[in-house]
C-alpha cells in the first residue's frame, strides 16, 4: 500500500502519512508523492481545503534518518525541499489533525498550516540541534513569531519533547480533543472551509501569509545551514547513535 495515501471528498483533499511501523518517518520517496499532491491539489478545483494525518497514532517521526545518513538532499529542488515549499506556498488552507508523535517536521509543518488539532496523546518535538541540524521550514521566523523568543529558544535549543497541553497554551495547535475525536473534529472544521466562497478563503489566506514575513528568504538560509550540517561529523554521530540505540558522543 502506498506511503502517501490521498483521497477527496467534499471539497477536502485528506493527506494521510502511511508508514505506520516507522511512525509514518518520511522519505524522500514520501515527499516527492506529497510535493505532486500539493502542486496538482492548488489547480483542481474539486480541492478547495487540505487536510494532514497520519496513520497508526502517529503523525510523522519527521525525515527518515536513514535516508538522511545515505541519501541527503543536497540541492533545493530534491523533494524534501519540494514539499516544503509546496507547504509554504499553498494557496488553499491547509489543516492538520496531529494524534502520536510530531517529530521535527511533523511540528514545523504545522507553523503553516492555517489551522491545527491535535490529541490528548500528541507529543511534538523540534529536536534538530540534538542531530546537530538546524531549523528548517522557516520555523526559525515562524515559531518565534507564534510563541515568542524565549519559548522558541526553549523547543529549539533543548529539542525536548512538549504535550498538546504545551502547544495549545503556546497557539502551535488551536485545539486539543481525546485521540477517537481528532479526526472527526478536524473534518467538520474542514467542511465549514470548503463550503465558504473559494475567492474569499484564498484571498484571507494569502493576506495572512504575507503578514508571516520573509518566510522563503529564511527557509534558504535555513536550508543552506542545513544541508552543510548533514554532511558533519556530528550530524552523522547523533544518527548513528539513534539507530545503534545508545547516547550520541560529540567530541
Ligand atoms: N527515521 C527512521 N526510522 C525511524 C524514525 C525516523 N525519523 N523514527 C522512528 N523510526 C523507526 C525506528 O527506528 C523503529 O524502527 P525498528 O522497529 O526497525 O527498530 C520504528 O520506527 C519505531 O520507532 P521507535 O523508536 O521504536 O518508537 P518509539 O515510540 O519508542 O519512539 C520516536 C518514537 C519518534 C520518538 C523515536 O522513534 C524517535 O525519536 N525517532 C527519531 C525522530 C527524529 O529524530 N526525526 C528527525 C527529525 S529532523
Amino acid at each position: 500500500m502506498s506511503e502517501i495515501l490521498t483521497s477527496i471528498a467534499d471539497g477536502i483533499l485528506t493527506i494521510t502519512f502511511n508508514r505506520p511501523d516507522k511512525k509514518n518517518a518520511l522519505t524522500g520517496a514520501m515527499y516527492a508523492a506529497l510535493a505532486d499532491t500539493l502542486e496538482a491539489a492548488e489547480t483542481d478545483g474539486t480541492v478547495r481545503v487540505i487536510l494532514f494525518t497520519g496513520n497508526g497514532g502517529a503523525f510523522t517521526a519527521g525525515n527518515d534518518l536513514q535516508d538522511f545518513l545515505t541519501n541527503p538532499p543536497e540541492g533545493e529542488n530534491t523533494p524534501v525541499f519540494r514539499f516544503l515549499r509546496a507547504i509554504s506556498m499553498a494557496s488553499k488552507p491547509m489543516i492538520a489533525a496531529v494524534s502520536g508523535v510530531a517529530v521535527g517536521v511533523g511540528t514545523t509543518m504545522l507553523l503553516h498550516c492555517d489551522l491545527a488539532y491535535a490529541a490528548e496523546n500528541a507529543k511534538l518535538s523540534l529536536p534538530f540541534v540534538n542531530l546537530a541540524l538546524v531549523p528548517e521550514a522557516g520555523s526559525s521566523l515562524l515559531l518565534p513569531r507564534m510563541v515568542g523568543h524565549h519559548r522558541a529558544a526553549e523547543l529549539f535549543l533543548l529539542g525536548e519533547p512538549f504535550t498538546a497541553a504545551t502547544a495549545k497554551e503556546y497557539g502551535i495547535v488551536n485545539a486539543v480533543f481525546p485521540e477517537d475525536k481528532l479526526l472527526g473534529e478536524a473534518m467538520t472544521v474542514a467542511r465549514k472551509i470548503a463550503a465558504k466562497p473559494p475567492t474569499a478563503v484564498k484571498l484571507t489566506k494569502q493576506l495572512l501569509r504575507q503578514a508571516k514575513g520573509d518566510v522563503a528568504g529564511q527557509m534558504a538560509t535555513e536550508g543552506a545551514h542545513f544541508r552543510a550540517q548533514l554532511k558533519s561529523a556530528e550530524a552523522r554521530e547523533a544518527m548513528t547513535a539513534f539507530f545503534e540505540k545508545r547516547p550520541p558522543k560529540f567530541a
